[in-house]
C-alpha cells in the first residue's frame, strides 16, 4: 500500500492549497517543501512581504503629502529602515506560521526538503523514498533574467524582487529594468523611501497585456508620484561596479545607445517555471519550449498518476490562479469535477491607486471585431474616493454592444484589487451591465464608482 494517497511537491499557493483541499475531502496528504517555512515564493519572497512594504511606505507617502490638508500637522515621520524590515517579516512569519498550524489541523505530513520524483509513484526527499498513488507537482517559478542582456544578478546590487525585499539600505538611484507588476510595485516602494527611480521597458508603454486606458492613467499617476520612465528601451548590459552598477540601453526608435549609473537596479523582466531537480525529463513529463510542464485540461501530465498546477505550467503567473487550480485539481483525483475558469481571472498590481483588472480589454474586442459599448466613471464623481485624497483614476466596464453581458472590467482607483471581484462574480454568473447597474449599492462607498459605470453602459451615470 502507498504511504500517501497525494505528495504535492511545493507549499506554495498552489501546492498548499492542493494539500488542504486533498486532506478536507478525505486523501492521506503530504506535502514537500524545501524552503524553511512554507508558503512559497508568495508569502516568503512575494505578494505578502511586498503588501508589507507598499502599506508601510504609503503610509508615509500619506503623512508627507496629505496630512496636512486634513489638519494633521507636525514633522513627517522619519524612516528606519531595519524596523520596517522588521515589520514586513512579521508579517511574513504571521503569515507562514498560519499555513504550518492549517497543515496540522489538516493532518498533512509536511517533508521537509527538497523533493525529485525517482519514478511515478515515488518521491525522495533526501535519503527517504516515500510513495504514493498520486503526486502534484506545485514547484512554482523564479525570476529569469533579462533576455539577451549580459548581466549578473549578485542580489545585493543587481537584484530579483527576493533582493528588492532586503536590500541593506534604501538606495539613492534605482534603476528597475521592466515596467511590469514587479517593476511598479517595487518602484514605487522606493520612491515613497525618497530614492530617484527609473524604469526602463522595452516597450512603448508600460503593464503590457493591461487596457490602454488603465496603461496610460497608471503611468501618468506613477510620474507624478515622482517615478521616471523611458520607454521603448532595451537593456542590453548591467554592469556591477564596485558599490554600483551602470545600465546600457538602446532607444528602439532611433537606435541610440545610453547608459544611467544606479546603486542598485532592479531586474523585473518575468519569471519562468522552477522545475530545476525534480527528475521531470527522466520520467518523460513533457515540457514546452518555455520549460512549462505540460499538462491537459485536468492538469494531468504526460505520466500518468502526476499532475502539476501553477506557475509550472501554462497560463499567468498569479497566486490566485495558482490556488484555484490547487483546488480543481485535488478535487479531480478525488473523483470530482475539479474546474478553473480561465476567462475569469482577475489581475492587480498593489500601487497607489490600485489597478485592476478582469476579462476582455478594449483592445482584444477591437481585434476579435466583437461589438462592444463601454461604461466609464472617474474616481473624481464618487464621493468616497475624493475624501481620502484618491479621486485620480476610473472603472471602466466593457459589455457587449447586442446583449449588455459585461466582457470585461478595468479599475485604477482606490481598493480596485477589491472592487474587480464585484464585476467577477457577475461576469460567473453571465450577468448583464444593466444586472450591475440595478443592484443597490451603499453610499458612500468606492463600490458606486462600479455601479455607475455600469450606468454608463446603459443610460448613462448619474454622477459624471
Ligand atoms: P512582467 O512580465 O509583468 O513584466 C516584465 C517587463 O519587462 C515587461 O514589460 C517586458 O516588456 C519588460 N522587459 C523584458 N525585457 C526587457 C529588456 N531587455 N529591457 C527592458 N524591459 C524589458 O514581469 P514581472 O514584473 O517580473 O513579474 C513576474 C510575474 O510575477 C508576472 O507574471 C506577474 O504577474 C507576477 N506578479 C504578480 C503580482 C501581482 O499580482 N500583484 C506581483 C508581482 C509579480
Amino acid at each position: 500500500m502507498a504511504d500517501y494517497d497525494v505528495i504535492v511537491i511545493g507549499a506554495g499557493p498552489g501546492g498548499y492549497v492542493a494539500a488542504i483541499r486533498c486532506a478536507q475531502l478525505g486523501l492521506k496528504t503530504a506535502c514537500v517543501e524545501g524552503r524553511e517555512t512554507l508558503g512559497g515564493t508568495c508569502l516568503n519572497v512575494g505578494c505578502i512581504p511586498s503588501k508589507a512594504l507598499l502599506h508601510a511606505t504609503h503610509s508615509l507617502h500619506e503623512a508627507e503629502h496629505n496630512f496636512a490638508d486634513m489638519g494633521l500637522k507636525g514633522k513627517s515621520p522619519s524612516v528606519d529602515w531595519d524596523q520596517m524590515k522588521a515589520y514586513k517579516q512579521n508579517v511574513v512569519d504571521q503569515n507562514t506560521g498560519g499555513i504550518e498550524f492549517l497543515f496540522k489541523k489538516n493532518k498533512i505530513d509536511w517533508l521537509k526538503g527538497w523533493g525529485s520524483i525517482p519514478e511515478a509513484g515515488k518521491v525522495k526527499v533526501g535519503d527517504d523514498v516515500h510513495t504514493a498513488k498520486n503526486i502534484i507537482v506545485a514547484s512554482g517559478s523564479e525570476a529569469s533574467s533579462i533576455p539577451g542582456a549580459e548581466v549578473t544578478i549578485d542580489e545585493k546590487i543587481v537584484v530579483t524582487s527576493t533582493g528588492a525585499l532586503e536590500l541593506g539600505k534604501i538606495p539613492r538611484k534605482l534603476v528597475v529594468v521592466g515596467a511590469g507588476v514587479i517593476g511598479l510595485e517595487m518602484g514605487s516602494v522606493y520612491a515613497r523611501l525618497g530614492a530617484e527611480v527609473t524604469v526602463v521597458e522595452f516597450l512603448d508603454h508600460i503593464t503590457p497585456g493591461m487596457d490602454a486606458d488603465l496603461q496610460k492613467q497608471l503611468q501618468r499617476t506613477l510620474k507624478k508620484q515622482g517615478l521616471n520612465f523611458v520607454l521603448g528601451a532595451a537593456v542590453s548590459k548591467v554592469e556591477t561596479l564596485k558599490t554600483k552598477a551602470k545600465v546600457s540601453y538602446t532607444l528602439r526608435k532611433d537606435n541610440s545607445e545610453h547608459t544611467i549609473d544606479a546603486d542598485t537596479v532592479l531586474v523585473a523582466t518575468g519569471r519562468q517555471p522552477f522545475t530545476d531537480g525534480l527528475g521531470l525529463e527522466a520520467l518523460g513529463v513533457t515540457l514546452s519550449k518555455r520549460g512549462q510542464i505540460e499538462t491537459d485540461g485536468h492538469w494531468a501530465t504526460s505520466v500518468k498518476g502526476i499532475y502539476a498546477i501553477g506557475d509550472a505550467i501554462d497560463g499567468p503567473m498569479l497566486a490566485h490562479k495558482a490556488e484555484d487550480e490547487g483546488m480543481a485539481v485535488a478535487e479531480v483525483i478525488a473523483g470530482k469535477a475539479g474546474h478553473v475558469n480561465y476567462n475569469i481571472i482577475p489581475g492587480v498590481i498593489y500601487t497607489t491607486p490600485e489597478v485592476a483588472s478582469v476579462g476582455k480589454t478594449e483592445q482584444q474586442l477591437k481585434e476579435e471585431g466583437h461589438a462592444y459599448k463601454v461604461g466609464k466613471f472617474p474616481f473624481m464623481g464618487n464621493a468616497r474616493a475624493k475624501a481620502v485624497h484618491q479621486g485620480d483614476g476610473f472603472v471602466k466596464i466593457l459589455a457587449d454592444k447586442n446583449t449588455d453581458r459585461i466582457l470585461g472590467a478595468h479599475i485604477i482607483g482606490p481598493a480596485a484589487g477589491d472592487l474587480i471581484h464585484e464585476v467577477c462574480v457577475a461576469m460567473e454568473f453571465g450577468a448583464s451591465a444593466q444586472d450591475l447597474a440595478m443592484t443597490c449599492h451603499a453610499h458612500p462607498t468606492y463600490s458606486e464608482a462600479v455601479r455607475e459605470a455600469a450606468l454608463a453602459c446603459g443610460d448613462g451615470a448619474i454622477h459624471a
